[in-house]
């Protein structure tokens, strides 16, 4: 591991929490987004995570214009690390350039204008959706009853890469 800090993009807290769990096991500062652009140097190493939109991680090219990433952390609804080969093709990521997802949750309460709008047309349409595999009926189920799983075990792999 290069990096000497976290840079993280959160909308509802979630990926702030991590980056908080993340920042205290890795003994690594912490940063937003808006204010690494302020206080960090051009070309330093960081860990990047961002909330998963879409299937991409949030405001990573423009974290990646910026920083030498030393790995993306994404954090979406899906089960941890179900997701890291779909962040790494939406994200067009270099090969050498670890990727990891984690399950973050879903507060319907703390989104607002467009992005609530879409949530709830995911929500629809996923209701919809016949023959919805076990993970997508978890994800459902998120969608429409909300839910928090930030937690320390779902870094294993993160630390495990860290050599921690
Ligand atoms: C507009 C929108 C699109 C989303 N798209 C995805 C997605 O493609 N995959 C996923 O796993 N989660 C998706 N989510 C869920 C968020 O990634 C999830 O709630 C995450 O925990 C939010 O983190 P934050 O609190 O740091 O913003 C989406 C949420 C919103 C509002």
């Amino acid at each position: 591991m290069n990096a000497t800090a976290i840079v993280y993009t959160s909308g509802t807290g979630y990926t702030a929490r991590y980056a908080a769990l993340l920042s205290e096991k890795l003994n690594l500062p912490a940063h937003t987004l808006a204010d690494a652009v302020k206080s960090l140097p051009a070309g330093t190493p960081v860990i990047y995570m961002g909330w998963l939109m879409a299937g991409s991680v949030k405001d990573y090219k423009k974290a990646a214009r910026r920083f030498a990433i030393d790995a993306v952390i994404g954090v979406g609804l899906g089960d941890t690390g179900a997701q890291d080969d779909a962040a790494r093709k939406a994200c067009k990521l270099p090969a050498d350039v670890p990727v990891f997802t984690l399950q973050g949750g879903m507060d319907l309460e703390k989104l607002r204008g467009p992005y609530k709008f879409a949530i709830k047309m995911l929500t629809k349409g996923m209701a919809a959706q016949k023959n919805r595999t076990p993970a997508e009926d978890r994800m459902l189920e998120l969608l429409q009853k909300g839910g928090d799983y930030v937690s320390e075990k779902e870094l294993a792999a993160v630390l495990a890469w860290a050599g921690k």
